[in-house]
């Protein structure tokens, strides 16, 4: 069972850890989400393209579990479309307050059709037509013309609930490698790798800061 290390300099041993990174992911998530940061949920995605360059933007993580690290995006994006290509992704997250990070590498798939309408469902209206307005990655003529743009899916979906457009859902990031880094004094950081083993358990080695 993991226990939360002490304030300010966090523990990351072996005995805290244990054996399975979702568990300590979990935990850490947790207690992300109690410490007051601006947005625990925010992580950084790396994604390859065709030409062989990486990119990086930011997404929001909206559900974690054992199967991996769920976000919702635009399909066609160049995020979405790099993924098709390549689905070899990592999520980089950072908890500046608990001096944390968490680096996740692995393969991207989409979750079901059925997930993302329940997601899609939970959204604020005015989320869910701006995911019909914007052809996000796409070059836009002005402002006024993605304004232009959403007061059309307005006026097209005034009269009643507004479906999940088939080219927005969720992506799932499933893990093959999370490292957990907590800071330390005089650099002398924890680091934990845990990488899974083809018959799905994993193995776990530390890394010099
Ligand atoms: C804090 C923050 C959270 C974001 N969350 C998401 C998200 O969950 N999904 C998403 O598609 N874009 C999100 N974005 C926008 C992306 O960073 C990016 O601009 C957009 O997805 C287009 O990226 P792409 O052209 O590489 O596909 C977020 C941006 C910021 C700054």
């Amino acid at each position: 069972m993991y226990e939360e290390p002490r304030e300010p300099f966090g523990l990351l041993d072996e005995s805290h850890a244990g054996d399975d990174p979702m568990s300590l992911f979990l935990a850490w998530f947790e207690h992300a989400k109690q410490a007051d940061l601006v947005e625990p949920t925010v992580a950084a995605l790396g994604t390859v393209g065709p030409d062989g360059r990486p990119a990086a933007r930011m997404i929001l993580l909206k559900s974690v579990d054992e199967r991996g690290f769920v976000f919702f995006t635009h399909y066609e994006s160049r995020k979405g479309a790099e993924l098709r290509q390549n689905p070899a992704a990592a999520l980089t997250i950072w908890w500046d307050r608990l001096t944390r990070q968490v680096r996740v590498e692995g393969r991207v798939e989409p979750i079901s059709p059925t997930e993302s309408d329940e997601y899609f469902q939970t959204r604020p209206r005015e989320s869910q037509l701006s995911a019909w307005a914007s052809d996000q990655s796409e070059v836009l003529a002005s402002r006024e013309a993605l304004e232009k743009r959403l007061a059309e899916v307005s006026a097209r979906f005034a009269q009643g609930p507004v479906p999940r457009p088939p080219h927005w859902g969720g992506l799932r990031l499933v893990p093959a490698a999370i490292e957990f880094w907590q800071g330390r004094a005089n650099r002398l950081h924890d680091r934990l790798l845990y990488t899974r083993r083809s018959d799905g358990t994993w193995s776990r080695t530390r890394l010099s800061p």
